[in-house]
């Protein structure tokens, strides 16, 4: 993708060598867009980028198109070292404003930003709360005054269904705005009045909170300027990778996700797998997950940014969020039936209680990515799982001996 001069023009991705950023950046690359990766490695490995490039060359080789641009910039997307990236991507032109007057503005070429970098285990955000805050809203803040210097306001930011908290025990399809954003007020029959606060819609550890505060400052961004077009993606649970077994979920800490602690029962390295849980009122009194291809949501990413653009054109700002999920439910027990009909083989399971903070039913009401964005996931849970395991037999086993 190029301006009118010829000039290439990028996407940045952030955090683009972990999990999900990983998958977009393949999907943009798939589509033609050059991509900058800002990534520090800090849960993620560079060999990804080898993967990226290998999947992204077969791809435009078979389709006969150019390959497009990757840069990738080792590099904490905190540091100092940000600003003189972003300034190596501008070029300073001459603009006349509405008044006749020349000055001189900065034009970027980076067109659009996607913001994967943050940290994402609950149990740790309850553990080492200000790492947390430091990296997913501080780092974000900077971020924005950075990219509000270099005049870049085309912002897509990775949040998560986490946001909807206690909201999702109700059961029914999660709705964007059924995420309580201001203090509500209410009085009951008996006169009792009482105002919930938005830190009480039943936000159960840090890490959820600092997905709630990135969305508010992106909202208040928005609305402080009009300029910026912002979307937030709450993803629901995504699993699965690129059915090549390439590229996948490979995290440098300890799994405490489903699938990835499957995984690690199906090759041995845990003896069971702990089902927290089995007197939820669903199915088979297993918690309901909305489980997402991966590959789906890196699309997603791409329909947001076509969105932007389109809004782009007819001078619209402001601050969206869309639910990236399924909006199917899945429990625990169908999920653990999907990997051992992948994997052929059998899951041990330990029935123990629930894990705190556990909500019981957590679906996606995908009506609003469907209308507005023209989105709407296309892989079953079964092709998650039979992706997944493709790819812990292809690479993941494969790991120890590359990951130094
Ligand atoms: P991930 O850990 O695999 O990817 C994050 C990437 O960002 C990693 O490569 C890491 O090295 C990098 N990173 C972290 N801090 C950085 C920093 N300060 N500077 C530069 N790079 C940094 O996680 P993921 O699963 O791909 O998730 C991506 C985003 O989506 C996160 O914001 C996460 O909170 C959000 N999210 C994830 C899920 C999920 O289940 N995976 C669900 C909802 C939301
Ligand atoms: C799914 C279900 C567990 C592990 C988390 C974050 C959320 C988002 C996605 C980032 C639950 C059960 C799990 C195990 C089990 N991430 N389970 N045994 O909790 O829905 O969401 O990841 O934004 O914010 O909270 O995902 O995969 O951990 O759990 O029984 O060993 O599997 O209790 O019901 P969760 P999960």
């Amino acid at each position: 993708v190029s301006d009118s001069t010829g000039t290439p023009r990028f996407t940045l991705v952030i955090g683009g060598l972990g999990y999900i950023g990983s998958h977009t950046t393949l999907e943009l690359l798939r589509a033609g867009h050059n991509v900058i990766i800002v990534d520090n490695l800090s849960n993620s490995y560079q060999t990804v980028l080898d993967s990226i490039k290998t999947l992204a060359a077969k791809h435009c080789k078979a389709a006969g198109t150019r390959m497009p641009l990757v840069h990738f910039h080792k590099l904490d997307y905190r540091s100092r070292s940000m600003r003189f990236l972003l300034e190596s991507y501008t070029d300073l032109v001459m603009t006349i404003d509405a008044s006749g007057e020349q000055r001189m503005t900065y034009q970027s070429r980076i067109a659009g930003v996607i913001h994967f970098a943050a940290y994402k285990s609950v149990g740790n955000s309850i553990k080492e709360p200000l790492a947390y805050y430091q990296n997913n809203v501080c780092g974000l803040v900077t971020l924005l005054e950075q990219l509000d210097k270099y005049n870049i306001r085309n912002f897509i930011f990775s949040s998560s269904a986490t946001v909807y908290g206690a909201k999702a025990n109700e059961g029914k399809p999660l709705r964007e705005d059924d995420l309580l954003h201001h203090a509500e007020e209410r009085v009951d029959a008996e006169g009792n009045r009482t105002v919930t606060q938005p830190s009480a819609v039943g936000l159960s550890c840090p890490y959820a909170r600092t997905k709630y505060f990135g969305e508010s400052i992106l909202a208040d961004v928005a609305a402080s300027d009009p300029a910026w077009r912002i979307v937030a993606l709450r993803y629901f649970n995504p699993v699965g990778c690129d059915p090549s077994g390439l590229l996948g979920e490979n995290p440098r800490g300890e799994a405490t996700n489903l699938y990835p602690v499957l995984t690690q029962v199906l090759t041995g390295m845990r003896p069971k797998l702990d089902v927290f849980g089995s007197d939820w009122s669903t199915r088979d009194g297993t918690a309901v997950r909305d489980f997402i291809h991966v590959l789906d949501v890196a699309r997603g990413h791409i329909s947001a940014l076509g969105w932007n653009a389109d809004r782009s054109l007819r001078d619209e700002g402001g601050f969206r969020a869309f639910n990236l999920g399924s909006g199917t439910g899945t429990t625990v027990l169908e999920a653990v039936r999907s990997l051992e009909a992948a994997a052929k083989r059998t899951v041990s399971l330990n029935w123990t209680g629930r894990r705190d903070g556990d909500v019981g039913v957590c679906v996606a009401s995908t009506e609003r990515a469907n209308k507005e964005l023209g989105w709407s996931p296309r892989e079953s849970v079964a092709q998650c799982a039979s992706d997944l395991w493709n790819f812990v037999e292809r690479t993941l086993r494969l790991q120890p001996a590359v990951k130094a």
